[in-house]
């Protein structure tokens, strides 16, 4: 294996003080290699919040098992563990934790659920690097975890993906997988993400990723740039490449990150406070979570407003950085939601929150001014309560 790519993985799990950490392509790949290794497969129900994207679905489609939805509470976003008992069947084989937004889950509630009935936990941490549950940092209470390196998540390698465990009989079971199946990158989507990487340092700020936006999903679809997703991973259906493995150049550019973990954290915690201020300034509920037992690192800010879509017009025509998910409970929009067996009402908290929230940025290029021009801006709108 590549010496960036060994890096990167010790110095990853070194961050849990975990020994196992799994680099790959995307946070997709990540969670498909531990529920294969965890033998997930026809007949087994893997547990979902009804708020996620389509692309953490497809894992559990791609090794024929059923995914069963559980609605969110609406201040977090997380699995509402009130309902998650009653989701439960001897079928059940795996819960999926995901720390929405870098909320952590009710870890104590989750983990007394799946104990009482033999199930396991994997938690995804693609939106919460940093985020801590009574003092333990989201990602070490469950079997394995895994984590995202995309364009939005809480620092980019472009793309990437990377699964931890303390347990050393999953971590040989996962390297044996990749031994077998894993394929590589080709020499056009090195070149291509190593491009596109020096393009975001060099351009993409707050008042940039609009018009950034639109241009890159236009090149995605003519599959000139390499996209988060291709056309192909809106159906059930693994593509032939799928499980692939990451390239140096994503491992070094997750090293120098990786560095500044501490500053981009702290940094984050700063601008969600100073979003919690600006916005209770004009009036707006802000976020409501006890600091007692959770200590959040938001990967995003998320309001609710009334009128999502104008809001989501108005910020790309007037530059603002607004994110849109989750646009549906299987985010994207264009998700055809019966081919993932979600039927419209099955989760009616998270549906209204896919009509409502839109998220603010955190990530280190947005400071107090893109804060206070964001916040000035959404409260132009009402708040959806
Ligand atoms: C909550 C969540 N988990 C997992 C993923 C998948 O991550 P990746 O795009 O790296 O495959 C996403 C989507 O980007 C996500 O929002």
């Amino acid at each position: 294996m590549l010496i960036a790519i060994k890096k990167y993985q010790a110095k990853f799990a070194d961050f849990f003080n975990f020994e196992y950490a799994f680099a790959f392509f995307k946070g997709r790949v990540a969670l498909y290699a531990i529920l294969k290794a965890i033998a997930v497969g026809p007949g087994d129900e893997v547990i979902l919040p009804g708020y996620t994207c389509v692309m953490d679905v497809n894992p559990v489609k791609y090794l024929g098992a059923k995914p069963v939805y559980v609605d969110i509470e609406p201040e977090t976003f997380n699995i509402n563990v009130n309902l998650l008992k009653d989701k439960i069947t001897t079928k059940t084989k795996v819960i999926i934790a995901q720390h929405t937004y870098g909320y952590p889950c009710d870890m104590n509630a989750i983990m007394n659920i799946a104990d009482k009935n033999g199930v396991t936990i994997v938690e995804d941490c693609c939106l919460a690097l940093g985020s801590k549950y009574k003092g333990k940092l989201c990602g070490t209470f469950g079997k394995a975890a895994y984590f995202s390196f995309q364009w939005n998540k809480p620092f980019t390698t472009g793309l990437g993906g990377m699964a931890i465990t303390d347990d050393a009989e999953l971590a040989d079971d996962i390297d044996s997988l990749c031994q077998k199946e894993l394929c590589h990158p080709s020499k056009k989507e090195v070149l291509l993400l190593a491009a596109q990487l020096a393009v975001y340092r060099a351009f993409i700020y707050p008042r940039t990723t609009a018009l950034a936006q639109t241009i890159f999903r236009s090149l995605t679809k003519k599959d000139l740039v390499i996209g988060s997703s291709k056309t192909s991973e809106f159906k059930p259906e693994m593509p032939l490449d799928f499980f692939k493995a990451m390239s140096s150049v994503q491992a070094r550019s997750g090293l120098k990150q990786l560095k500044k973990i501490e500053q981009n954290i702290a940094h984050r915690k700063k601008m969600a406070q100073l979003y919690d201020q600006l916005l209770k300034e004009k009036g707006w509920n802000t976020r409501n979570y006890d600091s007692s037992i959770i200590d959040p690192v938001m990967v995003r800010y998320p309001v609710r407003v009334a009128e999502k879509n104008r809001a989501l017009t108005e910020a790309s025509k007037a530059s603002v950085e607004l994110g849109s998910w989750f646009e549906c409970p299987l985010h994207p929009i264009e998700t055809p939601l019966a081919a993932y067996d979600y039927e419209p009402g099955m989760c009616p908290e998270a549906e209204k929150a896919s009509r409502e929230v839109v998220n603010l940025p955190l990530h280190p290029r947005a400071g107090k001014k893109t804060a206070r021009k964001t916040v000035d801006f959404i409260t132009r709108f009402s708040q959806a309560l």
